[in-house]
């Protein structure tokens, strides 16, 4: 099934400054226009947006840091009452107060996705703060006793090589039921930033994660690797392999043109209005559904908006890119319908209708002439060209597979992955039958 997450965030105010953040340059600078918090209105209405044009179930909320975020406690509330389970994704620093956090579990937090980005003084140093890893500890401590669910990020920095053995015993230790591994993405404002010596080559990776996946999928947890792709790891292995194509799919992940229009800077800035949509109505099956489309002075309106980044003074920070203008354009008024259509959804049906429109997404990433003769390169999404550049093409391995010259489809290795679907999430991934099934084995 789509996956019907959405995410939120919600301004780039943040308590650590991890020096590779996609929003590094943002949190550093006050005046930046991401860097204010929302209001709570702003929240609160493109959360409504998710639910009734987008369909979402779920919700990502981040920053910044979300747990600073003063209207954190009513935006929770509110994501309950309209159907969007809240997870906020944090370093979790301010809950070391056990106080602080137990207000997070009376407002109905769904789960924390916890960033893990070291240990001690690793921890310390790639967050830039100290006693930071003390306090992620303690507040760890209290989600155990206040029996809040976690899942665990954790960015593949040079740094962190070395504490992954430890951040897997973390995740043991407090029930993780997922852990995704990230690769140090350059994206955001790391297009400019990132330093490749600060990335690690692929195969140590793979050496290092390998029999870590082992452990963790014995003991139950889901694990994701992220934004790296399927030849550094062994075959066992590439079932974990979580690429553009394959997020779709992932519970864990966000829906595609839902992530599309959030990503807008409309829906990034404080003071700016969220785009709305204009509403229309159609009756099929018997039921009149909700649709919005744009009209011509919507479009307009957009296109003068579109010219402004061009425009905007600080050349710092990225404009809209050309590659990106067909997408967004493609997909402002695009609303999936996922209520209605079970098995195959509209989303899936979208997605791979605009498949090359979504490719230009990863531009920052290519296939290179070593990738033509790799039997998958249809379904992973490739290289960084400064990956390419620091380390050489020698981490590229094309694959070969025996399936008869029959279609590889984006679930090819996945659909083996171990994937942790919660209960609520059952009538959505489930067909009646199957959840009786579940049931009665349990
Ligand atoms: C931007 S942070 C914001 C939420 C919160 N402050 C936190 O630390 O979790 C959200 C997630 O993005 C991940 N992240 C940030 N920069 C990244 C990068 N360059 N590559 C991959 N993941 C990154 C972080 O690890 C974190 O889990």
């Amino acid at each position: 099934m789509p996956t019907r997450r959405g995410v939120i965030w919600l301004g780039q105010t943040c308590n650590l400054n991890c020096y590779f953040c996609y929003f590094a340059e943002r949190i550093a600078d006050k005046t930046h226009p991401e860097h204010a918090f929302f209001t709570l209105q702003k929240a609160k209405d493109i959360c409504k947006i998710f639910v009734d044009d987008y369909g979402l179930n779920s919700i990502d909320i981040q920053g910044g840091e979300p747990t600073i975020y003063p209207h954190i406690f009513k935006l929770i509330r509110y994501c309950n009452e309209i159907g969007l389970k809240p997870t906020l994704i944090t370093n979790l620093i301010s809950l070391a107060n056990f106080e602080h956090a137990k207000k997070f579990k009376d407002a109905g937090v769904y789960d924390f996705l916890v960033s893990l980005q070291g240990i001690g003084d690793t921890y310390n140093k790639v967050v830039g703060k100290k006693n930071a890893f003390s306090k992620q500890m303690q507040a760890l401590e209290n989600l155990s006793k206040l029996q809040i669910p976690i899942r665990v990020n954790a960015v593949l920095s040079n740094e962190i090589i070395n504490d992954l053995e430890g951040i897997t015993k973390l995740a043991l230790k407090y029930n993780a039921r997922v852990v995704n591994f990230l690769g140090y993405n350059n994206t955001g404002d790391q297009k400019l930033i990132r330093d490749t010596y600060k990335i690690p080559y692929y195969d140590l990776i793979a050496q290092k994660l390998e029999p870590l996946i082992d452990t963790l999928e014995s003991n139950n947890i889901e694990v994701n690797l992220r934004f790296l792709p399927f030849c550094i790891v062994g075959e066992k292995y590439r079932k974990n392999i979580q690429n553009g194509d394959q997020m779709l799919y992932d519970n864990h992940e966000w829906e595609a043109s839902s992530r599309l229009w959030i990503d807008r800077p409309a829906q990034r800035r404080a003071k700016e209005k969220i785009e709305k949509r204009r509403t229309k109505y159609y009756l099929s099956r018997f039921k009149i559904h909700k649709i919005y489309r744009g009209n011509l002075k919507e479009k307009f309106i957009w296109t003068k908006k579109l010219l402004k980044p061009f425009f905007y003074p600080s050349p710092k920070y990225a404009p809209i890119l050309p590659y990106q203008k067909p997408i967004l354009e493609k997909l402002r008024f695009y609303t999936p319908d996922t209520k209605f259509i079970k098995g195959h959804s509209k989303v899936e049906h979208f997605y791979f209708e605009q498949k090359d429109v979504f490719r230009e997404i990863y531009k920052s990433k290519i296939h290179h002439k070593k990738c033509e003769s790799c039997d998958i390169k249809n379904i992973c999404d490739g290289f960084t060209l400064d990956f390419i550049e620091e380390f050489g093409s020698s981490a590229i391995k094309p694959i070969k597979i025996s399936n008869g010259g029959g279609e590889v489809t984006p679930t090819f290795y996945s659909r083996d992955q171990l994937k942790v679907i919660e209960r609520a999430e059952w009538e959505w991934f489930f067909t009646k039958d199957e959840i009786s099934r579940i049931e009665k084995e349990k």
